[in-house]
């Protein structure tokens, strides 16, 4: 089964609210109106409304960076799925390793997230990856099944449509440090067996995996050339809109 590429871009907390539109503009204009790749942005979240506008009738999507489990209430801080779709969001980040290891989710908590998000019928980007000790003491098998297993428990099989998954090494997120095509590749093949295992060959063929880390538009197209990587998420080159047009053309 051929999956579409899906290429998103992870602001973090980067921008201003005029750098933004201007980024967004530009993103739309280099990449908007193709449609061999999915391409996704995700500003930080007082800058989604901007960006949204500013995307409006192009192709690119519009995405989160995060999200709270519960619709609404005395929850200080938290955004709900619903105020995201509200603003025109299509996709929501969800476990993202800066999430995890500096603001304390868990693999518990991440569930959550991913059960609301999909109820809400807002579409996934589901992140996994372990971190540099855990690679060099060989449990990077277990670390990333265990955040897919966890984070997709009691997600249906009719709903895995919805949901992109990300391997995300946190060794290679913002270090220049990119994983081998080889070593994404093998980790993104058992990944996919473990999507088959769980909901069945047809879904695991059409379940998109993204690869994460250090991505650049002169990286982008070996990665994208192997077998399992359907997409990257883009930190720090998706903030250059001509670095990620270039991330998205090596895609197409
Ligand atoms: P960098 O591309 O800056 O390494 O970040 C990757 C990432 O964390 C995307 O979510």
């Amino acid at each position: 089964m051929s999956r579409k590429l899906f290429i998103a871009g992870n602001w973090k907390m980067n921008t201003t609210r005029s750098g933004a539109i201007e980024l967004a503009r530009a993103v739309a204009v280099e990449v908007g109106s193709q449609d061999q790749v999915d391409v996704a942005v995700c500003p930080p979240l007082v800058y989604l409304a901007d960006v949204g506008a500013a995307i409006a009738g192009s192709r690119v999507a519009l995405g989160a960076q995060n999200a709270y489990f519960e619709n609404e209430g005395a929850f200080t801080g938290e955004v709900s799925i619903r105020m995201l779709q509200d603003v025109g969001c299509r996709y929501v980040i969800l476990g993202h390793s800066e999430r995890r290891h500096l603001l304390g989710e868990s693999d518990e908590i991440v569930n959550r997230k991913v059960l609301k998000a999909l109820s809400d019928g807002i579409d996934v980007i589901l992140c996994v990856g372990e971190l540099l000790e855990q690679r060099e003491a060989g449990q990077t098998m277990d670390v990333v099944q265990r955040q897919v297993r966890i984070g997709l428990e009691g997600v249906s099989q009719t709903v895995m449509a919805k949901v992109t998954i990300a391997y995300e090494p946190v060794w290679a997120i913002g270090t220049g440090r990119v994983a081998t095509p080889a070593q994404a590749q093998e980790v993104h093949a058992a990944i996919r067996e473990l999507v088959g295992k769980l909901y069945g060959a047809q879904t695991a063929a059409a379940t998109r995996i993204q690869y994460g880390g250090s991505v650049k538009a002169s990286n982008a197209a070996e990665l994208l050339a192997q077998e399992d990587i359907d997409g990257a998420l883009v930190g720090g080159a998706s903030l250059k809109a001509t670095e990620f047009a270039g991330i998205v053309r090596a895609g197409m």
